[in-house]
């Protein structure tokens, strides 16, 4: 029961006040993908541009896996992280080699693919292919330690695991992809690593640590 109310409240916030980015138009795994990768070091505001000019550029899978490298690594250039980008070109190549161009639809499958980890694996899992799992980024660390006061140390890699069961059980069946983008959302407005007071976020009943009046205190992070 709480759990239905959670998620028709975040929803209902997520379908009135997500934010317009050009990758949320359809749920082209390409498209999906592109973008889960270049948000990885990168804000969203840069992200943008560069996106839309990769997808002029570069507009499927087949175009990546044969383009010339010099002109990816100069479509790349300001994002950093250049590995990202050879990563890119290296799954592109996996996935019309090996695959005949058809994509795994699961988080284990989806892992195969060259710079592909759990987190884009979720994430694409979620959005373009409707799976009910979770995608943990530092937004859903940050987001459901707060809501559930979750105590363990989010420095440590085991601790991944400890959320992805957790979120497995309260996303959302039916619409798991904005369910995850919503929470990336709540994590980008309301619940920011230095926004803590939520007093006007919609998910508020919902917020144990901000009720306890000790949200600053999440998530908890130890130093490496
Ligand atoms: N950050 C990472 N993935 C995102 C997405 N799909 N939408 C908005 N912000 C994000």
């Amino acid at each position: 029961k709480r759990i239905q109310a959670f998620q028709k409240t975040l929803l209902d916030w997520y379908d009135h006040h997500k934010r317009d980015l050009p990758w949320r138009k359809d749920h082209d795994p390409y498209h999906i993908w592109i973008s889960e990768i270049m948000l990885q070091q990168t804000q969203v505001q840069t992200v943008i541009p560069y996106y839309l000019k990769f997808m002029k550029q570069f507009p499927t899978v087949q175009s990546l896996a044969t383009a010339d490298e010099a002109k990816l690594m100069k479509a790349w250039e300001g994002l950093g992280y250049y590995s990202r980008a050879r990563n890119l070109q290296r799954a592109a190549r996996q996935l019309v080699d090996d695959y005949q161009g058809k994509w795994p639809t699961t988080v284990g499958g989806l892992q195969e693919l060259s710079g592909i980890g759990p987190y884009t694996a979720g994430a694409i899992a979620s959005i373009a292919f409707n799976r009910p799992v979770a995608a943990v980024d530092g937004n859903a660390f940050r987001v459901f330690a707060r809501l559930l006061e979750i105590d363990d140390d989010v420095a440590k890699p085991q601790t991944r695991k400890v959320f992805e069961k957790i979120i497995n059980q309260i996303i959302s069946k039916d619409r798991p992809g904005d369910f995850n983008q919503a929470i990336m959302d709540l994590g980008a407005s309301y619940m920011t690593a230095t926004n803590y007071d939520t007093s006007q976020s919609p998910v508020r009943a919902f917020n144990q640590a901000y009720i306890d009046g000790i949200e600053s205190q999440y998530p908890v992070k130890t130093k490496k």
